[in-house]
Parts: C-alpha cells; sequence; structure tokens
C-alpha cells in the first residue's frame, strides 16, 4: 500500500493488483454476476476502478462456472480491472452451512484469476458470546494458516470478533501477522444495519490500530455514503457494498447524510444523475425494473461524489472537521464521534504537527481533538508547568498580544510560567504562535471569555530574568522533540534574528552557524544541521531518530529522501511531519528532514518514503 497523502489515519494511497492499481479510499460496487443493474462502463464513469463479485454464487451456477474456468473471471465480468471475490461466507451467514471447503474455494478463485481472494472466515455476529467469538476468530487464523504456498492472488484475511475489543485487537494482529495481503473488517453488516455507528467505529479503531499500516483496510458492506467519511477518518480504505441496488430495489435514495424515500422526495437535485431526465412524479410512476436502475444509478453516483468529497478533505487535511459537522447529521453519527473522542489519546500520534488550513473551534467538543489532546499532553508532562504558582495574563489572548509591555514588565522579569487562557485552556505564553494556538478560527464566544483565575501579577523586580523570544523557541523545541531539549539545543548564547517587517522570530544561530528556523505557517521549528547535531548530542538513542543501513547513508548524507527499506531502527514516538535526525548505525547525523510517517506506522510500513531531508551533512 503507497501512501500518497494523509491526515491522522486517513490516507489517500494507492493499491497495486495484477489488474491495475486502485486508488483509495474508493469503493468496490458489489455486482451479482447474475443480475446487471448499472452497466461496467457506467460505473467506470462515475470514478469505479475495483469491484467486487461472490465466488460462491459463480461455483455453484454451472454456465458462470463454465465462462469462469474457461475464459476467465475478467472475460465473465466484463472487466479487465482489479476484481476482488468473496468467499461465501456471508452466504454460510444467512442461509446456513455451505457445501465448498475453505482450501476449495480459495483455489476456485485463484484458478478464475480473481485479483483478491477472500478465505471462508467465520462470521460473528454482535450477539455472539465472546467464547463463541474467540472460537471465531481462532479458527479463522486456522483457515488463513491453511491456504499455503505461492499464490498468484492477493489473499484478503478478514478480521473478525463481534463487538467485543480485546478480540478484534486480537485478530487484527493475527491476521497482520499472516500472508492476507489485504485485511478486511468483517462480521459487520448487522451493526451497519442497525445504525449503530458507535460500535462500528470502537470495531474499526480497535482493529486498525493493531494491523498492519502496509495493507489495505476494507470494511465490508460499509456502503452508506452517511458513515464513510467516519470510517476513512478511522483507517479504512476500500468499502464494497450492494447498497447501492439494495436501497434502489426498496425505493430509497442515498444521500451525503442519510436517505431519502422515493415517495416523499418532491425534486432530485440538480447534482444528481436523476436530473433533467425524470421529474419525481414520472419517477415514481415507472416500472419497477426502471425505477430501480434510475435510483441505484443515483445512489452510487451519491457513493462516488461522497468519495471524491472525502479524498479532497484529505488532500486538504480537513476530513476531522467534515466529520465534525457531518456527525449532526443523524444521532447516530453524534453518538459515534462522541466515542471516537473517547479514543482522542491513541489518535493523536498519528496526527501530523501541523496542518496547512486553520483549526475550527466550534464548542467544548473541539477541545477533544488530537492537536488539543497534544497540547494538554505537554502540558502535563512538562515539569516547568506544573508549580503551584502560574500566571494568566488578564483578558483574552490574541494573536499578536504577548509583545510589548507585558513581556518586559512581567514575563521578563519573573521565572513563573505564564499561560494564555485560549479557547477555555491554559497555554503556555510561549506556544503562541506554534499551530493551532495561532491558526484557530473559533467563535467571538470564546474570544470573549474573560479573564480567567489567579490573575495575580508577580511583583515587578528590576531584574531581567530570561528571554522571551529565547524561551519561545526553547518551549517549541521541548514541544517538538522532548522535554528539557530546549535548554541544551538553544545556549543563553544563541542568537536570535527577528523579521523587520513581522517583527516575528526567523532564524536561530551559535557562534555564526544556523541552528533552526521558526517556520511562518505554523510557528515551528526546523532543524538545521549544527542544531540536528545539538539535539543528537541531547537525546539518548533511539529519540528523534530514524536510522539508515550501509545502502543509504551516503546517498541521505548527500540530500536523498530516506526510504522505509533502508531504516534499520526508529524512534516509536515519531511525530508525522516533525523534523527528524537521519543517522547511520553508529550514530553520526547524516540529514535533518521531516517524517512523513508516525512511528507506530514505520513499524509496518514496508516501503515508501520516510524521512522527506530539508538539510545534509555532505556535498551533493
Ligand atoms: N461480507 C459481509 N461481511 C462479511 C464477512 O464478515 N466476511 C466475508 N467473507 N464476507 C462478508
Amino acid at each position: 500500500m503507497d501512501l500518497i497523502h494523509r491526515e491522522g489515519l486517513a490516507r489517500v494511497g494507492k493499491f497495486s493488483t495484477q489488474h491495475g492499481t486502485i486508488s483509495t479510499p474508493t469503493i468496490m460496487p458489489v455486482i451479482n454476476p447474475n443480475i446487471r443493474t448499472i452497466s461496467i462502463e457506467e460505473m467506470k464513469k462515475m470514478g469505479m476502478e475495483a469491484i467486487i463479485t461472490n465466488s460462491y454464487i459463480i461455483r455453484r451456477n454451472d454456465d458462470l462456472r463454465t465462462h469462469a474456468i474457461e475464459k476467465g473471471l475478467h472475460d465473465l465480468m466484463g472487466f479487465n480491472g482489479p476484481i476482488m471475490t468473496d468467499s461465501g461466507t456471508f452466504q454460510s451467514y444467512v442461509y446456513g452451512d455451505i457445501e465448498y471447503g475453505n482450501t476449495e474455494i480459495v483455489d476456485f478463485q485463484e484458478k478464475i484469476g480473481s485479483d483478491i481472494s477472500t478465505i471462508l472466515d467465520i462470521f460473528s455476529v454482535p450477539e455472539d458470546t465472546h467464547e463463541r467469538a474467540e472460537a471465531a476468530v481462532n479458527e479463522t487464523y486456522r483457515r488463513m494458516n491453511e491456504i499455503s504456498g505461492e499464490r498468484k492472488t492477493i489473499l484478503a484475511g478478514p478480521i473478525q470478533g463481534s463487538i467485543y475489543n480485546d478480540l478484534r485487537e486480537k485478530s487484527a494482529k493475527l491476521m497482520s501477522g499472516t500472508g492476507a495481503g489485504y485485511l478486511p473488517i468483517g462480521g459487520v453488516v448487522p451493526l451497519l444495519e442497525q445504525y449503530r455507528y458507535g460500535k462500528l467505529c470502537e470495531i474499526i479503531i480497535n482493529s486498525k490500530l493493531n494491523a498492519s499500516f502496509d495493507k489495505p483496510i476494507h470494511l465490508f458492506g460499509g456502503g452508506h455514503p452517511m458513515f464513510m467519511g467516519m470510517a476513512v477518518l478511522l483507517g479504512v480504505d476500500i468499502f464494497d457494498s450492494a447498497s447501492y441496488v439494495k436501497y434502489a430495489r426498496d425505493g430509497r435514495l442515498l444521500f451525503q447524510e442519510g436517505t431519502r424515500d422515493l415517495k416523499e422526495i418532491m425534486e432530485f437535485p440538480m447534482w444528481s444523475p436523476i436530473y433533467g431526465k425524470y421529474t419525481a412524479k414520472e419517477l415514481k410512476e415507472s416500472p419497477l425494473e426502471e425505477r430501480t436502475r434510475v435510483l441505484a444509478h443515483h445512489n452510487l453516483f451519491t457513493i462516488f461524489m461522497e468519495l471524491r468529497e472525502i479524498r479532497e478533505r484529505i488532500y486538504e487535511q480537513t476530513l476531522w472537521q467534515y466529520v465534525e459537522e457531518k456527525s449532526r447529521a443523524h444521532p447516530a453519527l453524534f453518538a459515534a464521534f462522541r466515542n471516537i473522542l473517547k479514543y482522542r489519546e491513541k489518535l493523536e500520534p498519528f496526527f501530523e504537527l501541523y496542518r496547512k488550513p486553520p483549526l475550527y473551534y466550534f464548542d467544548e467538543s473541539s477541545q477533544l481533538n488530537p492537536y488539543f489532546v497534544r497540547l494538554q499532553k505537554f502540558i502535563s508532562d512538562n515539569p516547568r508547568f506544573n508549580c503551584e504558582k502560574n500566571y494568566v495574563p488578564e483578558g483574552v489572548w490574541q494573536p499578536s498580544r504577548l509583545s510589548g509591555m507585558f513581556i518586559t514588565e512581567q514575563y521578563e522579569k519573573s521565572s513563573l510560567p505564564y499561560f494564555i487562557n485560549w479557547m477555555g485552556i491554559h497555554v503556555p505564553v510561549e506556544l503562541e504562535e506554534a499551530y493551532p494556538v495561532e491558526q484557530v478560527i473559533d467563535t467571538d464566544h470564546y474570544m470573549e471569555s474573560g479573564p480567567c483565575d489567579t490573575p495575580e501579577i508577580p511583583a515587578s523586580r528590576s531584574k531581567r530574568v530570561r528571554d522571551f523570544d529565547l524561551e519561545k523557541i526553547r518551549t517549541l523545541c521541548d514541544f517538538q522533540f522532548g522535554c528539557g531539549t530546549g535548554k541544551q539545543v538553544f545556549p543563553d548564547k544563541s542568537e536570535i534574528i527577528k523579521s523587520k517587517a513581522t517583527g516575528r522570530i526567523r532564524t536561530v544561530s551559535l557562534n555564526g552557524k544556523f541552528l533552526a528556523t521558526m517556520r511562518a505557517h505554523d510557528g515551528f521549528l526546523g532543524l538545521n544541521i549544527e542544531g540536528g547535531n545539538r539535539l543528537l548530542q541531547t537525546v539518548k538513542y533511539p529519540a528523534n531518530r530514524v536510522v539508515v543501513n550501509e545502502d543509504s547513508a551516503e546517498y541521505n548524507a548527500r540530500g536523498y529522501n530516506v526510504f522505509r527499506k533502508f531504516v534499520i531502527d526508529f524512534d516509536p514516538h515519531i511525530i508525522p511531519l516533525n523534523d527528524v535526525l537521519v543517522v547511520d548505525s553508529d550514530d553520526n547525523l547524516l540529514a535533518v528532514g521531516r517524517a512523513m510517517l508516525s512511528g507506530i506506522e514505520m513499524a509496518t510500513y514496508r516501503g515508501g518514503m520516510v524521512v522527506s531531508v530539508n538539510h545534509h551533512t555532505r556535498e551533493r
């Protein structure tokens, strides 16, 4: 799985199969080989890149089986792109035992040329006891391992475990360690049908965080556009669904935020492919078959439209915000969003150090987003901010408020921590320019929230005991690279250069050599080689490091980016888009650059770029 763009666990990626590459996130429309409601050509026009069909149905039908064996699955389906096949697990869940065994059905899928073949996993339902669900997890794992040998097809190994978080975790870990190259989350159709999105979010999180990040995560049956954004935010790459046809048969239309009954509809939206072709009245009076075809077209179109929006949101890095907004569309989504917030500390390490767009602050629930979590964790982990006495300047902070008298008369004459009252929490004044403190868009309500407690001001002293600009740089360093690093990397003699136009800090140097730059767009530090070397001497191995092997070291030292396959060790706490030190196996600094992955993800990604090098130690 190649990562192209990201926001936390959400990713735009590419996944290669024998019949082409799939751009994710996407949906594989379910196609029943016996019934074609929408043609492949029409689907392609909407953005379809891959389909899913059922090998069990093909195998049971003489004509379909013969065609698939003689001419291949792709000829049978009339599609030369990636095709995934399911195994009959769902049929055995709906109709009881089926007549084929696991190895048999996988061999058949491979034989007919399926790109992604699914084992005969055991479908657990939400009502299953823990014991029964665990037995299903174990048996599914056994069946995955039963499929041996080199295969031409990619194997899909479903993650089961019913509603039990520990079992989803166990199943995700077990299946990730097998030959499965594709990991669907199974057993969730009943939850999707009952709008139990809160539980589903928990299932997705517990599966995703314990699965290999290198493999695509598929949500079996997750085809309603109202839930897709949430699922992608939690790391789902691919959906499959027959919902577009099922809803159409029932006379229902999918919308990005819900479902409407054709009977109740007065007008079609202008974006719909139905618009201008039928009036609502005409469609209501059309024969069932025609109506189903037209509604299926609308439904699939809506799904692809929502996926386009989701991909755009990932590029823009506003998917969290989109999900937050959309969660108000239905109480089930709102409950699910609240459930996501309960996992905020687990999600935080995957979020980038900064994003291009500002952070939208809506209400107290915004305080639970990953950027707030990170700020609050920094404050509580840093002993400097945990003394009994601290000060909050009177009034409410606004950008650039902290220059001028307050700094020279109070802050610089005191050694106590000062905080600003920001969006209902207290943030160290030194972080006033760091993302998202300055880059927040809030409502007037929070700007007017008045002074908070302890407005007591220390008695004015005549002596200046600290320098605000230097403290700012040091606090940023502590935030980005660990508590206590700031003082070591930026000693008292550091020289700070400010922009004449804006008055903001631009660079820090020591004895004429650049240590770091303070970036205008996010307010964080970008280390230069000299700053990197000082950090390297300050923090113990492997903190803030990505260690490369001999084959790569010389290239990275000359400025080439770092690729995963050459990495031999790394700091598991790396934050995406933060600066990291690229070192060789003797811990010599080769380069400094931006991490493309979190440390947690680096552990299981096998390919792709992991550090984009900004500064290097040797000439090109
Ligand atoms: N289709 C819907 N849910 C499932 C599942 O759990 N396993 C398989 N194989 N197919 C499914």
